[in-house]
């Protein structure tokens, strides 16, 4: 959640570069944007709500500009509370990704230092307080000090027009260096600045830094002890950050999945062989995420019990009541695209201290849930820039599955389902599947509701499919697994609802037939979606037939769906509204 951009070099550069970067940032937030540049006088500040757009830089040449793109926590969308904040004397400019739990208490005493507030964040206040400890202290040692005094999840970077340098600190959000030549970037992740250097280090938990021209110090935070980062080559590359021919991110990525999935059969042997033997070891085995990463572990929650492991499945959000069964003997399988979500990474901390074993199944490398986990299963499909997850959510459920097989000693097995997989899913992806996803888009935007029916693994796949529409279309849809509509749901179904059943595997085909007919008894119409057609079905989606992972191409459908019903209505398909990408703030 927001994405921040800095820039220290030795000669000037334009403001625009930082204008640049944060437009690979706005996955994280695109509330509002703004930048910061040093000048002989003062910092000189240019801010907007809204997304960037085309927008110019009107401001000057410097060697030392940040840049920030806002989702809004603390007070609203607005000019005022865009990024970047200012102290008094416009002196010091600071960007920020986090939540300073603390802001009221320290807004109290600074206001009775007399400081000015012109913003309702909680931003604004840590600059004001760097400001008021700079009239005994260095602009670094300042910073240290009043970053020190934060409670919550927060990442700063803080320029000073004087030494015109920059300062940076993670204590939970995070943050990476790039070494450029004669200068050095700092950046939420390495795509503002990947056309320019893949030599990065990402800061860990509790590290700063002090950047001047090409210059950079790093030291703890806590004790201020200078330490030498190990700087590494990071193997991404501009390409796969950029849209290349596709008009979005997000229909790039959708396409990506015909490579990204049987990819993940790639991976170590042996690593998935050491998580195996983990869930031997464990009397207690949970899978945990958010989103998307959730309705994964869900999907994988089937898998596994297809291959003879009892697992649960939790929300990390509403994991807080059942903390207190976690112990040595838990097992930990945590879900992320980004690795960075707050609420996955509390459960992980706390479970960890608790002594549990925590295996992450991560998509973004070098990030805090990969830091801290006991070991990592890298999912390996890339990095995923629509803020709508779609590549992420296919190839985590892939390596779930092949650790699933894996267990029942079937690791080959599965590894082959996958291949082939990739194989027919590519040739699914024609103009004829197009044309008839596009054609139901066009339709399912002029209705209010839609509801999607499965069982079995497809009903978390169902609940993955609506998601994809709600994000993206804005219009109502609602995952229900089939056998509980009779309990409730029906009631709300008259002529016209539209129904989406997700008919992919024989074992659930007959009793997910009778469902579609009971529905369409009562009027609903009922779009099917299976390698099968039938007579229940007004309006047919083909997919096709992959043994167990059937059901995937279901969820494919729905993102596609999902992807023409916001370009049909003119919205922004990779920059849904109210949402971000990475939520690193509860
Ligand atoms: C946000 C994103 C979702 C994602 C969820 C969990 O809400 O918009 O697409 O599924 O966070 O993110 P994670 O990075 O932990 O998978």
């Amino acid at each position: 959640m927001c994405g921040i951009y800095g820039i220290a070099d030795k000669n000037k550069f334009g403001a625009q570069d930082i204008v640049n970067g944060l437009k690979q940032l706005e996955y994280r937030g695109y509330d509002s944007w703004g930048i910061a540049v040093t000048t002989d006088s003062l910092v000189k500040i240019d801010k907007h709500t809204g997304k960037i757009g085309e927008a110019r830089s009107i401001l000057p040449d410097s060697t030392t500009a940040i840049g920030h793109t806002r989702w809004a926590t603390h007070g609203g969308v607005t000019d005022e509370n865009a990024h970047p904040h200012t102290d008094c004397k416009k002196d010091l400019a600071i960007v920020h990704n986090g939540i300073v739990e603390n802001y009221e208490d320290l807004r109290q005493t600074l206001l009775k230092k007399n400081h000015a507030f012109t913003s309702q964040t909680d931003t604004e206040v840590v600059v004001h307080l760097i400001e008021e400890y700079m009239k005994s202290e260095s602009f670094e040692l300042a910073c240290q000090k009043a970053f020190n005094e934060l409670i919550g999840s927060n990442a700063i970077v803080v320029m000073d027009n004087g030494s015109k340098s920059i300062f940076a600190a993670r204590l939970g959000s995070p943050l990476v260096i790039g070494k450029g030549t004669d200068k050095y970037f700092i950046a939420s992740d390495i795509t503002p600045f990947l056309d320019q250097t893949r030599t990065i280090y990402f800061l860990d938990e509790g590290e700063a830094v002090l950047i001047k021209n090409d210059k950079c110090i790093f030291y703890k935070t806590k004790t201020g002890k200078i330490f030498t980062p190990l700087f590494a080559q990071t193997t991404i590359t501009k390409d796969a950050v950029s849209k290349g021919e596709f008009p979005h991110f997000f229909i790039k990525e959708i396409y990506e999945q015909v490579t990204t999935i049987p990819k993940t059969t790639k991976i170590d042997r042996k690593d998935l062989e050491s998580v195996v033997s983990e869930i031997k070891k464990a009397k207690k085995i949970i899978l945990l995420g958010c989103g998307t990463a959730y309705y994964c572990a869900v999907g994988s929650k089937y898998y596994f019990a297809k291959y003879g492991v009892d697992v649960s499945a939790y929300q990390a959000s509403e994991f807080t009541p059942f903390l207190e069964t976690i112990d040595e003997n838990s097992l930990v399988i945590a879900i992320s695209q980004s690795g960075e979500t707050a609420e996955t990474l509390e459960t992980v901390k706390y479970s960890l201290e608790k002594g549990a074993t925590v295996i992450g199944v991560v998509n973004a490398r070098g990030s805090s849930l990969e830091r801290i986990a006991t070991m990592v299963i890298p999912v390996g499909s890339g990095p995923e820039i629509a803020v709508v997850s779609t590549k992420a959510f296919s190839a985590q459920l892939a390596v779930l599955y092949q650790i699933a097989r894996a267990c029942n000693g079937e690791l080959e097995n599965g590894r082959k389902d996958i291949e082939e997989y990739g194989k027919k899913l590519g040739a699914w992806l024609n103009e004829r599947t197009l044309d008839s996803i596009k054609e139901l888009a066009q339709k399912l935007i002029k209705t209010p509701h839609v509801f999607v029916i499965g069982r079995g693994v497809e009903y978390p796949f169902c609940l993955e499919f609506a998601l994809k529409i709600k994000e993206a279309s804005y219009i109502h849809a609602e995952g229900f697994a089939a056998g509980e509509l009779k309990h409730g749901v029906i009631a709300l179904i008259e002529k016209g609802t539209p129904c989406i059943v997700l008919c992919s595997h024989d074992e659930e085909y007959p009793p997910i037939l009778s469902t579609a007919a009971e529905l369409k008894s009562r009027g609903a119409w009922i779009i099917g979606v299976g390698p099968k057609k039938a007579k229940e079905f007004d309006t047919y989606i083909q997919t096709f037939g992959a043994g167990s992972l059937t059901g995937l191409t279901a969820v494919v459908a729905g993102q596609l769906l999902g992807y023409y019903m916001a370009l049909f209505q003119d919205l922004d398909p990779d920059k849904p509204r109210n949402l971000a990408k990475s939520v690193t703030v509860k």
